[in-house]
């Protein structure tokens, strides 16, 4: 792989063992992947930020690469952490851990990281431009800036992203070539609804269809709600990270999809995804934000709530989001808090939830593909209106 006369003496350690551990992680998966040369990036976001998922050796590793004097070298973004920074108590999250994660924060605080946590930061904290290259971890966050906005990344894992971030470069191999943006198979959709389970329902089959590939739908006309879902859905039921949509998406127009494979996902496939992922009916949470609720979801779901009550007090419902989206809706909010916990940069599959609850409903199929491994749950998989009648 070429490098530069500057990439070369990063590689060599001219400046410091941060940045030459990047430097020789991002050119060992340029080689591993027969990258030609580095590409440069305008922005990174990084996954690996909950204590839950990375524990001590996580720990280390972030503690080593601020010892090293690592630093960012374009804007960066953190995914959603183990607990809401300062209401953690109502997660039922111990004081070992909270400390354990505020640590975290602070490393890569240290690393000139942005302390925002969510898998939607293209909402509002980074935001790509179309046919911009970038790094980014979270599998559903990269599915849909790669898809929905056009720019360009790999499915990056944490450490590959943080590298990319201190260089600001990555390798240049996979999506971020135009031969591998090509769809692989025709989607052609039947019967869709319009709600959030409906675009789950739809991922969750073309994921278990397909496994990984490009998928370019035909029927669908996603807005930002349906398109974050359906990112999410596919990259978690498969290893979908980039699709298309006709006539919809801004790269869809680019392609000859002639004598490709044609798949129909109707009603009958949307059933085998939801019989796949509900296996419990009566729960003791209900999470929903699977990615982080956006301004028009918070607004939706307050209008659900208003003027209503919860009456089933065995039943937690929390609310996911990231800080700023929070901040935006302070009177969604204040109905939303009456029923439960409006929780900030934090998410019920990377909070340590196994510790108290067992059963837990979604309106995600990501979340429902990642709370029985994760966090050893029995899922109710449910349209949003259903799982707020059980709290009325
Ligand atoms: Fe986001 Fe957590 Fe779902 S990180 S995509 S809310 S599993």
């Amino acid at each position: 792989m070429y490098l530069t006369k500057d990439e070369q003496a990063i590689l060599d350690g001219e400046q410091g063992a941060g940045a030459q551990k990047a430097m020789e992680l991002v050119t060992a998966l340029g080689k591993i992947y027969g990258a030609d040369s580095l590409v440069d990036i305008t922005s990174a976001h990084l996954s690996g930020a909950s204590y839950k998922t990375i524990g001590e050796g996580g720990l280390k590793y972030l503690s080593d690469m601020v010892a090293g004097g690592a630093m960012v070298a374009v804007p960066s973004t953190l995914n959603p952490v183990g607990m809401d920074r300062t209401r953690w108590k109502e997660m039922h999250i111990s004081p070992e851990f909270a400390e354990k994660q505020l640590q975290i924060i602070e490393l890569y605080g240290k690393m000139s990281i942005k302390k925002t946590c969510s898998c939607t930061p293209y909402i509002g904290d980074n935001v790509p431009s179309l046919g911009d290259h970038v790094a980014w971890a979270e599998s559903s966050a990269l599915s849909f800036v790669n898809s929905y906005i056009g720019a360009r990344t790999n499915r990056e894992g944490g450490p590959g992203a943080l590298a990319a971030a201190i260089l600001g470069k990555t390798a240049n191999y996979g999506l971020h070539l135009d031969e591998n943006r090509k769809p692989t198979a025709v989607i052609d959709v039947e019967d869709m609804g319009g709600s959030v389970f409906d675009y789950s329902l739809l991922g969750q089959a073309v994921g278990m269809k397909m496994g990984k590939g490009v998928p370019y739908f035909r029927g669908i006309d996603p807005s930002v709600e349906d398109a974050k879902t359906l990112s999410a859905a596919m990259a978690a039921a498969g290893s979908v990270a980039l699709w298309h949509a006709e006539g919809s998406t801004p790269e869809a127009g680019n392609f000859d999809i002639s004598g490709l494979e044609h798949i129909t996902i109707g009603k009958k496939e949307r059933q085998e995804a939801y019989d796949k992922l509900n296996t419990v009916e009566d729960v003791q949470l209900i999470a929903l934000g699977c990615p982080h609720l956006t301004p028009k979801e918070m607004h939706d779901i307050a209008s659900l709530l208003k003027g209503k009550q919860k009456r089933n007090k065995d039943v937690e419902i929390w609310f996911c989001t990231s800080e700023s989206v929070r901040e935006q809706c302070a009177e969604d909010v204040a109905i939303m808090e009456q029923f439960g916990p409006v929780l900030a940069d934090t998410c019920m599959v990377v909070a340590p939830i196994e510790g108290t609850f067992q059963r837990t409903a979604t309106n995600s199929a990501k979340a429902g593909n990642y709370l029985p491994t994760l966090c050893s749950q029995k899922v109710k998989f449910a349209e949003l209106s259903d799982l707020l009648k059980v709290i009325e």
